[in-house]
């Protein structure tokens, strides 16, 4: 009985062998009630009733077996995949991917391959390694948030970790962009957020020159911004670059005639860039009288701000559908 009481089967197959073994003209059970003329009369009544026990428990336990297994499979047989779908209402890519993802394609097509690093960094990789002296304001509270407990530990407050996250781990030549967020400890306001988004480029090879440089730029701001775009390079100071650079692009609104957009100046500011200062290279492991290389970065939202002309940064945090629906066709 316990035998029976365990039986399975997969598919109405396995039901259908079972049968067989236990029922058919010469099956286990039918073999006990050929057997049945033999038994002594004084016992007949006892076995004939355990015999028709097990008949019945075999017979019920495989028609069951045989009925579940023909739910399952006309269940699937009845799934009608000519049928017309429901709608389904796809959602937008929220402004600031549909820019992210242009920019990195941009530089994937020059030959720059994807890196990531973490939100949640070190002082090492986001100042130290960098070229931050122990002393730059950046370091200071308030632009950068720590972790109370681990003074070590902080959010980035750039991507350019990720360019010391990349040299300590590969030997160049290194070719790699690196999208992310970062955070600053900024009060909220239409024109700054405690968080935002970055784009970082970074470039090592023998004999990278800065000329390099400035026609991978010129080619990246002529598609975003359209074939007819200029770019200057105005010195600056980024701990990590020497010599550096801005890079303005001719505004695109006026066609660097000057508007209110670009303040009557015909330009609008995208981006810092320059060449890796040794102290970095050295820092991260690689050899700087073998190895020269450039490195960019730059804001997503600012480059957003650009191409759509979204006034007030809040909006891209805020997740109203209304703003959010205007980048459909942008998808
Ligand atoms: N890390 C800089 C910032 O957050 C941006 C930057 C400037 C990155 C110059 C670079 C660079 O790689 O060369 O403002």
């Amino acid at each position: 009985m316990q035998e029976i009481a365990s039986l399975q089967a997969k598919d109405a197959q396995e039901a259908e062998a079972l049968r067989i073994k236990y029922l058919s003209k010469k099956g286990v059970i039918t073999a006990l009630m050929n057997d049945f003329r033999n038994v002594p009369p004084e016992l007949k009544k006892e076995v004939g009733m355990k015999i028709n026990e097990l008949k019945n428990a075999a017979q019920e336990k495989i028609s069951q077996l045989k009925e579940s297994s023909s739910v399952a499979a006309s269940a699937a047989d009845n799934v009608d995949l000519t049928r017309t779908p429901y709608p389904i209402k796809l959602g937008t890519r929220h402004p600031l991917t549909i820019v992210k993802n242009e920019i990195v394609d941009i530089f994937s097509r020059l030959g720059f391959t994807l890196a990531e690093g973490p939100e949640i960094e070190d002082d090492w990789h986001v100042y130290s390694s960098m070229n931050f002296a122990d002393d730059h304001p950046a370091r200071d509270m308030q632009d950068t948030f720590f972790v109370e407990s681990h003074p070590d530990i902080i959010l980035r407050s750039h991507t350019s970790s990720v360019q010391s996250r990349v040299m300590e781990s590969t030997q160049p030549p290194i070719r790699v962009i690196c999208p992310g967020r970062v955070y600053r400890n900024e009060a909220i306001s239409a024109r700054a957020h405690c968080f935002f988004h970055q784009v970082e480029g970074l470039y090592i090879d023998k004999d990278v020159s800065f000329t390099d440089l400035k026609q991978v730029l010129l080619l990246f701001a002529q598609e975003m911004f359209g074939p007819d775009t200029k770019i200057r390079l105005r010195p600056s100071y980024f701990p990590f670059t020497e010599p550096s650079a801005e890079m303005d692009i001719s505004c695109h609104l006026c066609g660097g005639k000057g508007c209110s957009f670009c303040k009557q100046t015909g330009w609008v500011e995208i981006l810092g860039c320059g060449m890796v200062d040794p102290a970095v290279l050295e820092a991260n492991g690689i050899d700087s009288s073998v190895y020269t290389g450039y490195a960019f970065g730059m804001g997503i939202e600012r480059i957003t701000n650009l191409k759509y002309q979204v006034k007030d940064l809040r909006m891209f945090s805020e997740n109203d559908v209304r703003f959010l629906n205007e980048f459909v066709s942008a998808n």
